[in-house]
């Protein structure tokens, strides 16, 4: 296995191939195909389940909030990593651009997975559709509080940043005229538990309790904003059950909870 793990730290030239390359690789491809059909991921349903002033609407991979409008240039919020307790896995991020733009996401997170009785953490940054890289110097502990940060400096260059709440020490990626990736739009500020894909399916989705992002706000032209006012997406099977339930607290939290 050393072996295909250095050829594929060759193939991706500076950059650092993590074990779940494979993996972000299958799910940035599988988004591009479901943005296709289904450029917000969504389905729209009835609004306003869970509070009456939010729009609800379904997805079978994302859960989260979201805010829609222009002049989205940074989105941040902190969580504390959560300790799955069923097989499988599962992610968190702050993003811009995850639901309307279509041609560019600016997203960083965690994933989990646990497998065997043991919970596994990565943390990643990404510029959709290029795929997802891990962070190096940055371990992460059941119960450890980060905060997540994606900052755009242009609508082709930017910064993923997670900060150890704890020490404040952080670590961090800067993007550069990603042009020909794509650009941003600056349309969506978002909030997202992910069940993401690998193969032609989504993975096996752990239990992980309740993520609450807190602290969070986005810069909307110039201006700090929280969270009031995002449309809610809940994750359901397709049959239409809820898996995760999206909710706000104030004007900076969002819960989303395993149900
Ligand atoms: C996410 O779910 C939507 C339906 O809500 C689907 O169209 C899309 O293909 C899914 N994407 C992935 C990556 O699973
Ligand atoms: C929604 O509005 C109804 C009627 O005003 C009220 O009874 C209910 O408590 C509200 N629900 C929430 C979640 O705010
Ligand atoms: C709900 O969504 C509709 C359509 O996007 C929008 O016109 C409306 O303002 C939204 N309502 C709230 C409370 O955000
Ligand atoms: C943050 O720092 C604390 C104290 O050194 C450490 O226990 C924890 O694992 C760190 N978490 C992350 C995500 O770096």
């Amino acid at each position: 296995m050393k072996y295909s793990i250095i050829a594929s730290l060759l193939l991706v030239g500076s950059a650092i191939a993590a074990p779940h390359t494979a993996v972000r690789q299958e799910r940035a491809r599988k988004r591009a195909q479901g943005r296709k059909g289904n450029p917000n991921h969504v389905i729209e349903g009835p609004g306003g389940v869970e509070t009456n002033n939010t729009n609800v609407s379904y997805s079978t991979n994302w859960s989260g909030a979201v805010l829609v409008g222009t002049g989205y240039t940074s989105v941040t919020g902190s969580f504390v990593a959560p300790t799955p307790t069923t097989t499988g896995s599962g992610s968190a991020w702050v993003g811009i651009d995850g639901d309307t733009c279509g041609t560019a996401i600016l997203q960083t997170g965690i994933d989990w997975t646990y497998s065997g009785g043991k919970v596994t953490y990565d943390a990643w940054y990404e510029w959709y559709p290029d795929y997802a890289y891990d962070f190096t110097g940055i371990t992460i502990s059941a119960g450890d509080t980060i905060k997540t940060t994606v900052t755009a400096t242009s609508k082709t260059a930017g910064t993923a940043v997670i900060l150890n709440s704890t020490t404040g020490k952080s670590v961090s990626h800067t993007f550069s005229n990603e042009a020909s990736l794509g650009s941003l739009c600056e349309y969506n500020a978002e909030w997202i538990v992910e069940d993401y894909e690998s193969g032609s399916s989504q993975v096996a989705f752990a239990d992980f309790g309740t993520v609450t992002f807190t602290g969070a706000s986005a810069v909307k032209s110039g201006t700090t904003v929280g969270v009031t006012g995002a449309t809610l997406i809940d994750m359901e099977t397709s049959s239409g059950s809820v898996i995760v339930q999206a909710s706000l607290s104030g004007t900076s939290g969002v819960v989303l909870k395993y149900v």
